[in-house]
């Protein structure tokens, strides 16, 4: 038996009508690019959101940059994050030309630790850019306190979490912007690349909505800016799609639920943990093994019974080649939990279109490898 990591095409098999019909319906536009499909789509997302504004742009790290730039974060300035995160996180630090400040995470959730946020906090911060690292929301209030302290901005890396909350808070409640990725692995997916700025900020909307399309606020006028929009297609396969994600959430958190049942009793990995109230998307569902050798051997194991498990991700930040490529970079204390997080991590098979004869074949081959250690 094969199963795979993603369900790209059965999801598309499951909704081709109402895909192929906002397709169609943009081709026959004859408007591809900030068409009248990007406008209402951007509608839909930001009363889905509950926000004033939501801006499409070209990617989720796209996205990020353009916040920062948008809220004048720069040279000079830092900005704190995550250590084990998806590189572009980092990245889109850099792009924006500040200095990305590394700070460990919590060793059970993986989201970034406040205790260890306060402690890298210089008078060059600027903000704080928390991600909702595999899909669970990081500890929004106790980050709100510290930005509120220090006066900083918060900037929400949402690529892994839309359709998340916490046990007491919304996404986008305490920062400036909240930052998605829409390329196709992503829970909310479309077929390439995209991403999305949500904000309730007038200025900072105003702002992105210029720098992503050449400085250009009218016909003929410019400024310094960028060409990084979602284009219509997408946004059509989008709006499609919007209308079925809390399903989908739904469908992945059964997933998650059958697995942690399944796999409770195992040794030698030990299975994610979702802080009580709060609506952990499992964009990943991430086990930990007790060092690296026994995560090469569960992995391969895996793999070679047919399971396509992966790792997210198996390289830090600062643990990157060359790190950090003249740019400016600083880790604060010990990394340590990143690192083991690193070292340990993998994911299993995890979309809504698991059957149950996949999952129950997932949890087997994991508790054969279990059982054989
Ligand atoms: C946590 C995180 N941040 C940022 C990104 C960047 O998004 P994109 O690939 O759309 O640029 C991704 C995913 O790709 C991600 O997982």
């Amino acid at each position: 038996m094969k199963v795979s990591f993603y369900g790209h095409v059965r999801q598309y098999q499951n909704i081709k009508e109402e895909i192929d019909n906002n397709i169609k319906e943009v081709l026959m536009s004859g408007s591809y690019v900030m068409g009248p499909m990007l406008s209402k789509f951007e509608k839909q997302a930001a009363e889905y959101f509950g926000c004033k504004h939501a801006i499409g742009v070209g990617n989720g790290t796209d996205a990020l940059w353009l916040s920062l730039m948008a809220l004048d974060i720069g040279p000079g300035d830092e900005v704190i994050t995550n250590a084990n995160t998806f590189f572009a996180t980092a990245e889109a630090i850099w792009i924006a030309g500040a200095t990305t400040v590394l700070v460990d995470c919590d060793p059970q959730t993986k989201n970034i630790d406040p205790a260890k946020v306060e402690a890298a906090v210089t008078d060059k911060t600027k903000a704080i850019m928390p991600v909702h690292l595999y899909g669970q929301c990081a500890d929004m209030p106790a980050l709100a306190e510290i930005a509120k302290k220090h006066n900083l901005m918060m900037i929400e890396d949402n690529a892994q979490g839309i359709d998340g909350h916490g046990d007491t808070f919304k996404q986008g409640e305490f920062s400036s912007t909240v930052c998605t990725s829409y390329i196709i692995q992503k829970n909310l997916g479309c077929f390439g690349d995209g991403g999305m700025v949500f904000t309730d900020c007038d200025g900072v909307n105003a702002k992105i909505r210029k720098l992503r399309n050449h400085g250009s606020p009218a016909r003929n006028v410019h400024s310094f800016g960028f060409n990084s929009r979602l284009d219509d297609i997408q946004a059509g396969v989008l709006s499609a799609k919007m209308n079925h994600i809390t399903a989908w959430t739904d469908q992945r958190i059964g997933w998650a639920e059958t697995y942690s049942k399944g796999l409770k009793d195992a040794r030698n990995f030990s299975l994610p943990y979702t802080k009580p109230g709060y609506r952990h998307v499992f964009h990943l569902y991430v086990v930990e093994t007790a060092n690296e050798a026994k995560r090469e051997s569960l992995l391969s194991f895996l793999n070679d019974a047919g399971v396509d498990a992966k790792t997210h991700y198996s390289i830090a930040i600062h643990q990157q080649e060359g790190f950090p490529w003249g740019k400016d970079a600083r880790t604060v204390g010990s990394l340590a939990n990143a690192e083991q997080n690193a070292a340990t991590c993998v994911s299993l098979p995890m979309y809504p279109e698991l059957t149950q004869e996949e999952a129950d074949y997932v949890i087997a081959k994991c508790l054969e490898w279990d059982s054989a250690q």
